[in-house]
Formats: C-alpha cells, sequence, structure tokens
C-alpha cells in the first residue's frame, strides 16, 4: 500500500535523474494564514474579474482577455506586501482545509453545506525562494495549483497575477517576470461565500500547490495528448501530440523525440528498453509562442490497460525530450503517464473496454475524505477507492465537480474506471452563490483545461458536463449541452459526453445532443414508481448507451435497526414506522428506505436487470460525505453512503458485494442479535449473500431454507420471533454448501480492542486506526456508545477523529469522541521529519483500554 502511495506521489514528476532540466517542488509547506468572517480588504471577484480573467487564455478559443491598464486591485492592500507582518498569522502545511477544524454549527451555514465554518475571506502567505542561477537562466516559472476553494487570487511581490474562480479546478499562472532572486512574497486571497453550495465544499487551499521551473522553451502545460486509435493483441497505434511553448523574445529551433517505456508499478518509472519511438520532429516555434507537433507509432504485443479484476491495469510513460541548436543536454524533458486501450460505447452490450464488456458497478462520490474534510490526501483517497474495489466495484462518477488530479493517478493505478464530472449547474442556480454566477465567463475555460488535465488517464471513461441542471428540459439548456459537448469533443474526440438527466425525457434537446443517456433515478422510476424511463430512452435512441449516472440514493446509519420493517422491497423514509429515528436523526440499516426520489439497491437491481442493455448504475454514493444530511438536516452528514464518513461498512457493502462479486462465497446477517428490549418480538432477519438457496436457525431451530427468485437479490424472514442466543445462516449456490455466518448475542461490553490499517506510516500517509467495545469473548458490541479518548506516544498526532454517525456533532479534531454502534476512528499522522515508535492508545471508562504500535522513517 505505501508503496502504491509512492508511486502516485512520483507519477506527476519528471524523470529522478540529476540532470532533469525541469523542476517540479512541493509548496506545501511553510504558510501563515489567516480567516476573515468579514471582509477585510475590500476586495472582491467583481473588483479582480478583469485581471483574473486572462489567466484563462490558454483555455478559450475566442479572442483573449487582455487585463485593463492602470493599478490592479489589491496592491495597496498590506498582506501581498513584503513588508506585512504575518508572524501573528497560524502556520499551516497544505493542503489546508480552514473549515474542518468546526466548530459545527457555524452561523449561516446549513446542513446541506455541512454546518462547518467555510465561508469567509482567507489570506495565505509564504516565502518562495527562487536561486539567483534559475533567475540568470531565464527559466520559466509557473506556480500550479490543484484546487483553491474559491475565487483565488495571486500576487507575488506585491504584484497581481491573476486567479482561478472555480475551486475545483486545477490552474496554472506564471510568476515569472514578477519573480526575482532569493526570497519571493507568495500571497493568495480566497474568498468562499454563504450558499455558494449543496455539499460541504471545503475552505482554502486544500489541494497541492507547485512551483515548476523550467527552460523558456519547453513542453507547456497538460502539453502532450496520447491516443490510442487502433489496439489489437498484437499491435497498438498510439498518437501523440506534444505542444511546444516558447516564452523566449526570439524563436527557437526544437527537436521533439518522444521514447516510450513500460511503466513499472514497483518503482513508479519507466523501465527497461525502449518499447517505441515517435519519428523524430524538429519545429521552429516563434517568440512567445506556442506550436504542436503530430506523430505515430506502434507499440508491438501491447500490454492493455482494463479494468480490475478481469483485465490489468498496466501502463506505459512516453518521455519527451526537447533539445535545441544541437546542443547536448536537453532543454526538457517530459513524462506522460498512459495506457493503451479501447473503449466502445455500446447500445445493447454497455462498456466495451478492450472489446470486453465492463458492466459498470460504479458509485458517485463527493471530493471529502470524511474527517479529514477537503484536504486531499492520496492515502485517504486510496482508502475510499480500495475499500469500493473490495466491494466488487469497478467505477466511479466524480460528482460533480473536477476531482484532485490524483484521485485518476489512484485510478489508473488500481484499475478503475472514472466518469469524470465538471459541473452541477449551468446558467440556472441551484444554490444563490454557486456556479450559475460564473458559469458565463468560465465554462468553457474550465472545460478545457479539465480535459486537457485528464485526457490521458486511461481510467477515464467519459466526460459528464453537467449534473441534474436547472434548464435541462429547455431549448437553452439544449443549447448549452451541444456548446459543452462540441468544446469537449474539440478538446477530447476519443471519449464520450453525457449529461446525468433526472427529468429530462427523451424527447429534449439535451437528450438527443449527449453521446452517451446519463439518467438519475429516472431510469429505475422514482421513489417506489417501478415505471421508470430506461424503455422510452431505449425506443427513441435505440443505437446510444444508456446507463444510470446515479440512482437508489438510499439511506441508512452503520448498525441502527428501526422496527417495524416494511414488507416491501423499497419505501420512502419518514417517521418509526418508515424506517426513521426523528429524534435521534438515524434511518434504519434494512437498506430500504429512500427519500422520496431514490429506491433501494434492490430496486435498482431489478429495473437494471429487466433491461439488459443498460450499461449499469453509479450508486449515490459509495462513501458517506459532510453535508446533505437528507432525511435530517439538523445533521452534520450524509446517510446515502454505502460505507460511512469513518469508514466502517454499512449492511449495504455486502448487498453490492454479493451481486458485483457473485463468485465471492458471501452470507451477511443483519440486524445484529443482541436486543434485549424484543424479547418475543418479531424482528427480521435479511442475509445478503451471492449464494442462491439459504437457510435460517435461531438456536439451531430452523425458520426455513429460502431459494433466491427471479429478481431478489436478498433473503429475508420478516416473521421471525427474537430470541436471545445463536443467528446462523447456512447458504447455498448449485445445491452446495456456499458461505455460512452466525450472529450472536454479546454481553456486558469489558474491552477495546484496537487495529490499525498499517503499521507504517512516514511523510503523508495516515494510519487509520480503528477501535471496537467488545464484551470477554470479543464480540462487538452493537449498542455501545462509550466516550474513548485517544492518546499518543512519540512522533505522531491524531489528526482527526469519527465514528461514522451524521448527527455527532463533536469537532473532528477531537481526542475524545463516543463510540458509535460499537465503532470509532483516529487518523493519525506521523510528524514531519520525525522517526522511532508511535504508540496509539485508546481508553474508555470502566473498560480495559487498548493499544497499537506504529513505526515512522
Ligand atoms: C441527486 C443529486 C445528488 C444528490 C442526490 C441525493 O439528485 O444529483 O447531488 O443530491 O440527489 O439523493
Amino acid at each position: 500500500m505505501l508503496r502504491l502511495l509512492q508511486l502516485v506521489r512520483s507519477c506527476w514528476m519528471v524523470a529522478a535523474a540529476p540532470a532533469t532540466p525541469r523542476e517540479r517542488v512541493s509548496l506545501n509547506a511553510g504558510w501563515r494564514f489567516s480567516r476573515f468572517t468579514s471582509n477585510p480588504d475590500s476586495l472582491s471577484y467583481d473588483k479582480l474579474k478583469q485581471w483574473v480573467l486572462p489567466s484563462a487564455n490558454d483555455f478559450i478559443s475566442g479572442t483573449k482577455r487582455q487585463p485593463p491598464s492602470g493599478t490592479p486591485p489589491g496592491t495597496d492592500v498590506s498582506y501581498v506586501k513584503d513588508s506585512f507582518d504575518d508572524s501573528a498569522w497560524e502556520q499551516v502545511n497544505l493542503p489546508h482545509d480552514w473549515a474542518v477544524k468546526g466548530p459545527f454549527n457555524a452561523p449561516g451555514i446549513g446542513g446541506g453545506m455541512g454546518r462547518l465554518p467555510s465561508n469567509g475571506v482567507g489570506w495565505y502567505r509564504r516565502k518562495v525562494t527562487v536561486a539567483s542561477s534559475d533567475i540568470e537562466a531565464g527559466k520559466s516559472i509557473f506556480l500550479d495549483i490543484d484546487g483553491a476553494m474559491s475565487y483565488a487570487a495571486v500576487w507575488l511581490n506585491g504584484n497581481l497575477v491573476g486567479g482561478w474562480p472555480y475551486g475545483y479546478n486545477s490552474f496554472r499562472l506564471d510568476l515569472t517576470q514578477y519573480a526575482k532572486s532569493g526570497d519571493n512574497t507568495l500571497a493568495i486571497r480566497v474568498d468562499n461565500a454563504l450558499d455558494s453550495s449543496r455539499w460541504y465544499p471545503g475552505a482554502g487551499l486544500y489541494r497541492n500547490i507547485w512551483l515548476v521551473k523550467v527552460d523558456p522553451t519547453h513542453v507547456g502545460q497538460y502539453g502532450t495528448y496520447i491516443t490510442t486509435p487502433s489496439v489489437s493483441a498484437q499491435s497498438a497505434t498510439v498518437d501523440l501530440v506534444v505542444e511546444v511553448e516558447n516564452k523566449r523574445n526570439g524563436s527557437r529551433k526544437v527537436d521533439v523525440v518522444t521514447e516510450i517505456f513500460a511503466y513499472d508499478p514497483a518503482s513508479g518509472k519507466a523501465t527497461g528498453n525502449v518499447v517505441a519511438t515517435f519519428p523524430k520532429s524538429t519545429i521552429t516555434v516563434a517568440a512567445g509562442t506556442k506550436l504542436s507537433v503530430n506523430s505515430s507509432t506502434t507499440v508491438l504485443n501491447p500490454q492493455l490497460w482494463g479494468p480490475a479484476p478481469s483485465q490489468k491495469p498496466n501502463l506505459y510513460i512516453a518521455v519527451t525530450t526537447l533539445s535545441s541548436d544541437g546542443a547536448s543536454a536537453a532543454i526538457d524533458v517530459y513524462e506522460t503517464r498512459f495506457g493503451i486501450r479501447t473503449v466502445v460505447y455500446d447500445a445493447t452490450k454497455g462498456v466495451l473496454v478492450n472489446g470486453q464488456r465492463s458492466y459498470i458497478q460504479g458509485t458517485c462520490n463527493h471530493h471529502d475524505l470524511g474527517s479529514l474534510g477537503a484536504a486531499f490526501n492520496v492515502r485517504a483517497a486510496e482508502r475510499q477507492l480500495q475499500m469500493l474495489q473490495e466491494m466488487g466495484s469497478n467505477a466511479i462518477r466524480t460528482s460533480h465537480n473536477p476531482p484532485a488530479p490524483e484521485i485518476l493517478d489512484i485510478a489508473d493505478h488500481l484499475g478503475m474506471l472514472v466518469l469524470d464530472e465538471i459541473f452541477d449547474c449551468w446558467n440556472t442556480q441551484k444554490t444563490k452563490n454557486d456556479y450559475h454566477l460564473i458559469f458565463p465567463d468560465w465554462h468553457e475555460p474550465d472545460l478545457r483545461s479539465f480535459i486537457r488535465r485528464d485526457r490521458n488517464h486511461p481510467s477515464v471513461i467519459a466526460w459528464s458536463v453537467g449534473n441534474e441542471i436547472g434548464e435541462q428540459s429547455s431549448a437553452a439548456g439544449g443549447a448549452t449541452t451541444k456548446e459543452l459537448r462540441d468544446i469537449a469533443r474539440s478538446e477530447d474526440p476519443t471519449r464520450g459526453v453525457t449529461v446525468a438527466m433526472n427529468s429530462a425525457g427523451p424527447n429534449t434537446q439535451m437528450a438527443s445532443v449527449v453521446d452517451i443517456i446519463g439518467l438519475n433515478y429516472q431510469g429505475e422510476g422514482l421513489g417506489t414508481s417501478t415505471s421508470g424511463s430506461f424503455s422510452s430512452f431505449r425506443s427513441k435512441f435505440p443505437n446510444k448507451m444508456i446507463w444510470s449516472s446515479e440512482s437508489s440514493s438510499v439511506l441508512s446509519t452503520r448498525g441502527t435497526y428501526i422496527f417495524p420493517v416494511t414488507s416491501g422491497n423499497s419505501a420512502t423514509v419518514g417517521g418509526a414506522s418508515a424506517g426513521g429515528n426523528n429524534s435521534a436523526l438515524q434511518v434504519s440499516s434494512y437498506e430500504l428506505y429512500a427519500p422520496s426520489w431514490g429506491s433501494s439497491p434492490d430496486k435498482v437491481f431489478t429495473a437494471q436487470d429487466k433491461n439488459s442493455y443498460v450499461a449499469g448504475e453509479y450508486v449515490w454514493t459509495g462513501w458517506d460525505y459532510i453535508g446533505e444530511p437528507t432525511p435530517y438536516d439538523s445533521a452534520r452528514s450524509s446517510y446515502f453512503g454505502i460505507i460511512d464518513m469513518a469508514g466502517f461498512k454499512k449492511d449495504r457493502f455486502y448487498l453490492y458485494q454479493s451481486r458485483w462479486r457473485p463468485d465471492l462465497p458471501s452470507a451477511h446477517i443483519l440486524p445484529h442479535w443482541t436486543w434485549p428490549d424484543r424479547v418475543g418480538q418479531v424482528t427480521p432477519v435479511h442475509v445478503f449473500s451471492s449464494a442462491s438457496e439459504a437457510e435460517l436457525f435461531v438456536n439451531d431451530k430452523s425458520q426455513g431454507r429460502l431459494k433466491r427468485g427471479q429478481y431478489e437479490y436478498r433473503f429475508r424472514w420478516d416473521n421471525v420471533t427474537y430470541q436471545p442466543g445463536d443467528l446462523k445462516v447456512v447458504t447455498y449456490k448449485n445445491g452446495v454448501e456456499w458461505a455460512t455466518s452466525t450472529t450472536r448475542t454479546v454481553g456486558d461490553a469489558t474491552k477495546l480492542n484496537i487495529t490499525s490499517d498499517t503499521t507504517i506510516i512516514s511523510g503523508d500517509t495516515l494510519a487509520f486506526v480503528s477501535v471496537a467495545v467488545v464484551d470477554k469473548n470479543g464480540d462487538i458490541v452493537p449498542r455501545a456508545s462509550n466516550s474513548v479518548t485517544f492518546k499518543i506516544d512519540g512522533p505522531g498526532t491524531i489528526v482527526s477523529t469519527d465514528n461514522g454517525n451524521p448527527a455527532d456533532m463533536t469537532a473532528f479534531p477531537s481526542t475524545t469522541r463516543k463510540v458509535f454502534s460499537g465503532l470509532v476512528l483516529a487518523i493519525v499522522r506521523a510528524n514531519a521529519g520525525a522517526s522511532g515508535e508511535i504508540t496509539v492508545s485508546a481508553s474508555a471508562d470502566g473498560l480495559t483500554g487498548a493499544q497499537v504500535m506504529l513505526q515512522t522513517s
């Protein structure tokens, strides 16, 4: 696992050879930060806009935007100046999300945005040292920001350099003209409005930031584009575009050579001999311009990239070397990791990768990483995807915004398909201050830069240009769909464009314009309705592939069971008789209760199976996320996740696993079997299993053997009378015993059990330390809610804690937290530069404590 992290980190770096003429260094350390809840500087996007718009010039097809003449706004603001004393400001390292530490119930922020203080103006400052040799060599110096929430504006040494308003997009600013040898003062302002989002946006410099130093004649930003137009087992054609940017005052003749190597997952580097070489091109790039060269080569016996586990995610690296004027040393070396694969959208068979059907077993996910908030961390993101893969998921949808770039690296490595999505709204607002305010000025550069950034990732199989767009059924919406589709096609003609449509019907212009029909909920039918729209889209567009871009939205809280249980296979959540507990703010985990538009997984599976041409689904959501706590707005986080926010699996995990990994013997029983208050009462038992038959026993007494019928996805015994003891299920497939499972009534809590997902941490890696309250036999006490305190000895820090309870308002950094349904999590980081042993201890009143040892180096 650590190895994968190292690979992911190295994959954006150029070759490690010391002579590399390109440097890309992290600017994450050593910032000073201050947040202001009222405007401290009288700046605003409106005032900055004319100076910020030109930052997008590389991504607009029309007339370039020019900054106005005169002094730019902010020049007189003290925070941009070298002379400003920021020593009283907070010291922070990036990625930094100022809101995640809380407290909850921040003024003006409702449940939708997660009740955390994300609003306000944030200023970040740090020194950036530039070597005199770089200045003397006339190097180009760029600032690459993977994402800043939001309306970022950047000053270097008091000069306004530019900015980028969309908080989820990555952007580059050219610092060269303002950089000097020695210390430079970099100041960044971000500005977050109230009512800017339907979910938790995070706040501040929440992703990685880089300084790139390169010869003024270099491969441009996102300057390579690799496609594989024809692929067979024997050979693959690989097409390459290299864009060379020349920032010198004079023109320059440049040789462009690109060689392909196999990618070695063990080292994260190119390995072995050259696999193929593109013909050398020699071009003359005029001063201050860019020029692209196209070339093509053949890779024999290609090792294809494909989704796991049925295929392998093999990767290659193309190493592009620029040299000039016969000089022996390269002036730039640029690496592009890519995969060789084909993707076909077949209207009947679904997604074909390398000719093999990949039924989409996907989930939608928001960008936050639970109690870490929006602050990006590779290991936390990797953990999310690995757990989804363990469930049998092969795809993610980056709902509803550009992800951190590393997410796509991880997906490439793990072999997961990605529906890469950019917008949640266009011109029509969903919340007062959302993206609609800047859509007219920014949709083109945002879309172009997003696609250029992501288009070399083999994991990305389609672009989604919108989710549940307000104007989806109107002519105006149709026209915008066409505009966005055409932009996407002009940047990447190899992938289809889709929009996630929840109400647009088959006769809308939007539906006719998109390449892939993406249906949110309407395919299977909203709520408990079973008359969905799959067949009407199918008859209108027999040649277009249809998938459920968003499905289910079933709700549950891990370990919570509410009685009675509906006899239907999908129900709308309500009070106690409809799966809800309105005072505890919890939803029953029988995995049957959804909001009015949603459905149980079982109902969705039925609709998918009855319409076998549907290419699969992206379930809302894989992981719980901060904000949108439907149906209980006063809570802090969602109930939609298959996995809770701490990373503990809900029962639903096993329902999806039983469908998506049919060959894995599985039998998961719910509910737990410790109900002193229910002796003699009807307590339905459901089992999620990949088997075809199952028999349930209560204290060895059979409750009946069930055969799974067509369109049935769970075994259910709805009339079981609760008696303490053993609940056992024995399952069968093809008449042969398949998997068994037993749940027993547990005794009083006696001690804590502690486990960590790793025993070694360093750098940015994290340990996810779980604690369970158990009885004397070591069984988890299912309704335990003891307060647990975590403590660290040694060079580590507890970053945050969580228990997956959407209604827990204890601030995330708290080292004391109640367990929820028996479990609680602490996230531990090693202190920078430290080495040695870290002991993480957990204690709770009246229980035997526990500790786990971690190593850091
Ligand atoms: C969808 C929407 C998602 C989320 C979900 C909750 O309509 O696209 O962003 O809000 O509902 O069920």
